[in-house]
């Protein structure tokens, strides 16, 4: 159940309050090309995220409102987890739904290079691992490159660290600025060396198959770090517990048991002690990828901005770790309705519609930031267009993302005519109703950064140009293609 949502469902054409609420999808959905679903609009961009020339654009005024039932690709955390525990559980995997953005594959690279095969089959688009066993992994022949992915980089380590193998870790130049000591703190203490001093890619890894169990208290609320040190607990003799202060997304303690590990989390005085137990085995599954609730997004922000906007995007996952921006939009004002909740493989799903609305500032506390840790600047975005001040707490992490995403979201912002403050490691969003934009965005290599923008430019007076839009294609390749389906236009 989404915290603070109604979640109205099942959806059954007899049931009288949907019938009610949501009379159901009239238009077809769209399904991306891969899917089955057919092409419209541009082309996808395959540019490698760090290799190719920088692709500004700009997005101008939505005249007439967004509309259309889609579906968004699979959800990233899952993805990156669905491969590298297939590729740890003895047998095989299929991967329904993978993501197929550049993060994801590159993690589908690295898993191959160690031995563990991810390949795609040309009928029926699902993935399959052929897994090696905890601890069968083996020395890959060269240099591993995560390309702008902190979260196979640092899931990885966990990986490695469990193994008598070495590996040279790459990525570019947003990860390679990204704080790996985090990760390599808890990692180091179970065994796993570092050539370097340094805490920063590249980086060569030593792992061992004799890893200690830890316990250790986050210093940070990450779940990247929980998740490596779990994985790496899987290999380790004895019981390995993570205690977390604000809970993190739990993905990786969901998979883990459907893959077979034992995994105990228990809540005691305010914090959450996850203990995963060591020489675990886990076996081959079928994996079920619900649609990213991060990506979906963009899509439902754009919806809430454009006047006479009414939209379904479905099958989103809705675990209640990921769900803090719905929370924060309905507090808003939003019009969204969850639908069709259901469950599959271990995780919540629902179809979620978004209508125009008009909002109103609010303040969100800084222990919902877990939950909505990558949503900052979108939620930046809208709050520009609602009545009032959004003050948003807690924001210390966003300052190690793909970028400093604090600075970057206040940048644009100001760049596009709206009142942005920082305070420490708080945002003040001056919200006006009405947005002048005509601003040029840095996105600094960052995904995320590009398309919150690009929607802030759906609603704004004059258009708003990104200088780069190459990164989208780390998490959300059809973006663009998905956007100009429900109606949005863009110029290059
Ligand atoms: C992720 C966790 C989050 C998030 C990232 C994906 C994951 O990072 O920002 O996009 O899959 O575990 P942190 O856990 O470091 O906050």
């Amino acid at each position: 159940m989404v915290a603070g949502v109604a979640v109205i469902g099942p959806d059954t054409v007899d049931n009288p309050l949907l019938g009610r609420l949501y009379p159901g999808p009239k238009a077809k959905v769209w399904l991306p090309p891969r899917w089955g679903g057919g092409h419209s609009g541009a082309q996808v961009s395959k540019t490698i995220a760090h290799g190719g020339r920088p692709q500004p654009l700009a997005t101008t005024k939505a005249t007439a409102g967004l509309r259309g039932v889609v579906r968004v690709p699979g959800d990233k955390s899952i993805s990156h987890r669905a491969l590298i525990f297939g590729a740890l559980a003895t047998g095989r995997t299929t991967i329904k739904g993978l993501l197929e953005a550049e993060d994801v594959l590159n993690t589908a690279k690295a898993v191959t290079a160690l031995g563990a095969p991810a390949t795609k089959s040309t009928a029926g688009h699902v993935w399959t691992v052929l897994g090696r066993g905890t601890g069968g992994l083996k020395q890959p022949s060269a240099p591993i490159d995560f390309g702008n992915s902190g979260t196979g980089t640092r899931l990885m380590m966990g990986v490695v660290a469990g193994h008598d193998i070495t590996v040279t870790m790459t990525g570019d130049a947003s990860l390679s600025r990204r704080p790996m000591a985090r990760v390599l703190k808890p990692l180091r203490q179970m065994g796993l060396l570092t050539r370097e001093e340094k805490d920063t890619l590249p980086l060569t890894v030593e792992g061992s198959a004799h890893l200690v169990p830890i316990e250790y208290v986050l210093p940070v609320p990450s779940a990247q770090v929980k998740s490596a040190i779990l994985i790496a607990g899987l290999m380790a003799a004895g019981e390995t517990t993570v205690v977390e202060r604000e809970p993190t997304r739990d993905h990786t303690e969901r998979m883990l048991r459907y893959f077979g590990a034992t995994v105990t989390t228990e809540l005691k005085d305010g914090l959450t002690r996850i203990t995963v137990f060591g020489d675990a085995e886990l076996s081959g599954r079928e994996v079920v990828v619900p649609g990213d609730p991060s990506s979906a997004a963009f899509l439902i922000c754009a919806a809430l901005l454009v006047p006479g906007s009414d939209i379904t995007v479905e099958g989103v996952l809705v675990n209640p770790t990921r769900t803090g921006l719905y929370t924060t939009l309905m507090e808003m004002g939003a019009d969204i309705l969850f639908t069709n909740q259901r469950e599959e493989g271990g995780e919540p799903i629902a179809d979620i519609r978004a209508r125009a609305s008009q909002l109103r500032g609010v303040h969100v506390p800084a222990e919902r930031a877990p939950s909505m840790i990558d949503e900052y600047p979108v939620l930046a975005a809208v709050a520009a267009f609602a009545d009032g001040d959004t003050r948003l707490d807690g924001l210390g992490e966003l300052k190690v993302k793909e970028s400093d995403r604090l600075a970057a979201t206040a940048a644009g912002l100001v760049a596009n005519g709206v009142l942005a403050t920082v305070e420490g490691d708080t945002l003040i969003v001056g919200g006006a109703r009405r947005v002048p934009g005509g601003g040029t965005v840095a996105t600094h290599l960052d995904h995320r950064i590009a398309m919150a923008f690009l929607t802030l430019g759906l609603a704004s007076e004059a258009p708003v140009t990104v200088d780069d839009t190459a990164m989208i294609a780390t998490s959300f390749p059809e973006f663009r293609e998905l956007m100009q389906t429900l109606g949005a236009t863009y110029a290059n």
